[in-house]
């Protein structure tokens, strides 16, 4: 595809940077990260190469989901700033060339929301129908997403005899998408910070949006997400949508839409799934399942690709025994798991800081089709809090430098919302101002992959196939253009190993992109005359094809 038909399509090779402005830098020592903090650390996060931030929620919210709980969506919440201060970080970032997205929550609100306080007042209330009530719960429920912590996903209100559904935690009742009302203050929330100059939306629990029981959209589900992606389309053509849905591929299609566009850009949880088996297993099987399984999609849509982010890392999509086997590899204490199915560490730890792991798992992050998005601190290889801190244990202060308070605010430590990181992950040791001062750290080795991709577009844009490199040990995947073919493999095993490709560049003019081993000659890089390529453990290369420059005279 030419990249001039393809440049408004910029989610497609975007990198996509999440944060939460609470914990991200403070900037006048009340303890809470701030907009005015953001905006000052806005030159690190160009130096670090990314094209987009994703907000956390940052609406006004009494903070029982980590703001994932709104209580007014055209609000700041006071602690991070205000709306002046909203729009200045955004021109801030748009200056750098940086886009901003935020999380659009509208599955529920807090109970603390002006709507569901005048719902719950009484049934005529003119809120009522906001929220999904029933004079009983249905026999058959969803499961609740938080089993341990809440028992159904109906709620009885007292005051008015009905119960309401909630999808999530009791204080955040579903809104009701079938009624027309809360589909046009939707729209209206959606226009509103679209004015403001964000560039998109991360839509929160995507699946649950168009399934609320018994509501006049269950006749036709996706209408919902039609509707919006027109909407925002017709608001602000370059806008997009990045959905969270945790579900298996196929299903995933029905959310990029049937009918009519829907989602941009969705997670690829099964990829992400597969990735951590595969770094269990030391083989690359898992993850060549998942990527066959990947479906085609429109060439405006695609995939984000992610490691871990602001949640639990889920293994529902793997079956029992393999989730079982990345537990025993990466969670093996009982208290490092939640519900069941995920686990509440960030990478560095699980990956026992070992730098050729990471250094592989963020180069497989970066070399797969999808846009690839880091969750804040996995830059400098950040560790968990104390797991006791349940989901939020991988949600701390971020370190950005060995001062009080790793950087992150001048508060006394007892006012931070959250602690700073002890032991062999604390700021001393692990924080940006060092790592972007030493060329063999993390983070350097991640801004080199930031532009290694913004200069690759064909792993993007190309055609992927996953080629057969005659180890189990490695994964080797091609994304090909008609000119250029983009190659990475992969060896997740401890083990050096020399794989085969036969073939794979013969004739053309091969460049090595990246290259795991400092050591390895340029010309050994490539592959030999019978294809061979040698890796050490650990070890990855990414290599670029073109046709054979002619050569004068
Ligand atoms: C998904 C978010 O990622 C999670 O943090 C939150 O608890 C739920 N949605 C409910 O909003």
């Amino acid at each position: 595809m030419n990249p001039a038909d393809t440049s408004d399509l910029w989610w497609r090779t975007a990198v996509f940077y999440c944060l939460d402005v609470e914990t991200f830098q403070d900037s006048d020592g009340d303890g809470s990260g701030d907009f005015a903090g953001l905006a000052r650390r806005m030159d690190d996060l160009a130096a670090l190469g990314i094209t987009c931030i994703w907000l956390m929620p940052f609406q006004p919210t009494p903070d029982l989901d980590d703001g994932y709980d709104i209580t007014d969506f055209y609000g700041v919440a006071s602690r991070l700033g205000d709306l002046g201060r909203v729009v200045e970080t955004i021109r801030v970032a748009h200056d750098r060339g940086i886009r901003v997205v935020m999380d659009l929550v509208v599955n529920h609100t807090s109970d603390r929301h002006p709507w569901f306080i005048a719902a719950r007042r009484s049934k005529n209330s003119r809120y009522r129908d906001y929220y999904v009530w029933r004079d009983h719960p249905p026999r058959k429920q969803q499961p609740t997403v938080f089993p341990g912590e809440e028992a159904s996903t109906w709620e009885l209100d007292e005051r008015t005899g009905q119960y309401y559904l909630h999808s999530f935690y009791r204080h955040q009742p579903d809104l009701n998408l079938g009624n027309p009302e809360v589909r046009a203050e939707i729209a209206r929330i959606i226009g509103f910070w679209l004015k403001l100059g964000i560039d998109g939306f991360r839509v929160d629990a995507v699946p649950f949006l168009i399934t609320a029981p018994g509501s006049p959209n269950e006749k036709d589900p996706h209408a919902f997400l039609r509707e919006l992606h027109r909407f925002v389309g017709r608001r602000e053509g370059s806008a997009m949508l990045l959905g969270e849905v945790g579900l298996p591929h196929d299903q995933q299609l029905d959310y990029f839409g049937t009918a009519a566009p829907e989602l941009d850009l969705q997670f690829d949880f099964v990829t992400a799934q597969s990735a951590f088996l595969c770094f269990a297993r030391g083989e690359a099987e898992p993850l060549a399942r998942a990527l066959a399984s990947r479906p085609e999609v429109d060439v405006s849509q695609g995939w984000a690709m992610f490691l871990r982010n602001h949640d639990e890392l889920s293994l529902e999509l793997l079956a029992d025994d393999e989730k079982q086997e990345v537990f025993d590899a990466f969670a093996p204490e009982e208290d490092q798991r939640v519900y069941g199915r995920g686990i509440i560490r960030r990478l560095a730890p699980m990956l026992d800081g070992d730098p050729r792991r990471l250094r592989l798992a963020y180069s497989l992050l970066f070399s797969l089709p999808g846009a690839p998005t880091l969750f804040y601190g996995e830059e400098i290889g950040m560790g968990e809090l104390d797991t006791s801190l349940r989901r939020e244990a991988v949600r701390g202060p971020m370190q950005w430098d060995a001062g009080r308070n790793g950087g992150f605010s001048t508060a006394p430590a007892s006012r931070l919302k959250r602690p700073v990181a002890t032991g062999g992950y604390a700021p001393e040791h692990i924080n940006v101002h060092d790592q972007s001062r030493d060329p063999d750290s993390l983070w350097t080795f991640i801004s080199g992959l930031t532009s290694r991709y913004r200069s690759t577009p064909e792993i993007a844009w190309g055609r992927l196939s996953v080629l057969d490199a005659g180890d189990p040990r490695v994964l080797a995947h091609e994304s090909a253009t008609d000119e250029v073919a983009f190659l990475a493999v992969h060896n997740f095993s401890a083990e050096a190993v020399t794989v085969a490709l036969p073939g794979w560049g013969a004739g053309r003019d091969v460049t090595v992109l990246l290259d795991s081993s400092s050591n390895t000659a340029p010309d050994a890089a490539a592959p030999d005359e019978e294809g061979r390529l040698r890796l050490d453990g650990y070890g990855f290369r990414w290599l670029k094809s073109v046709p054979p420059s002619s050569v004068p005279g």
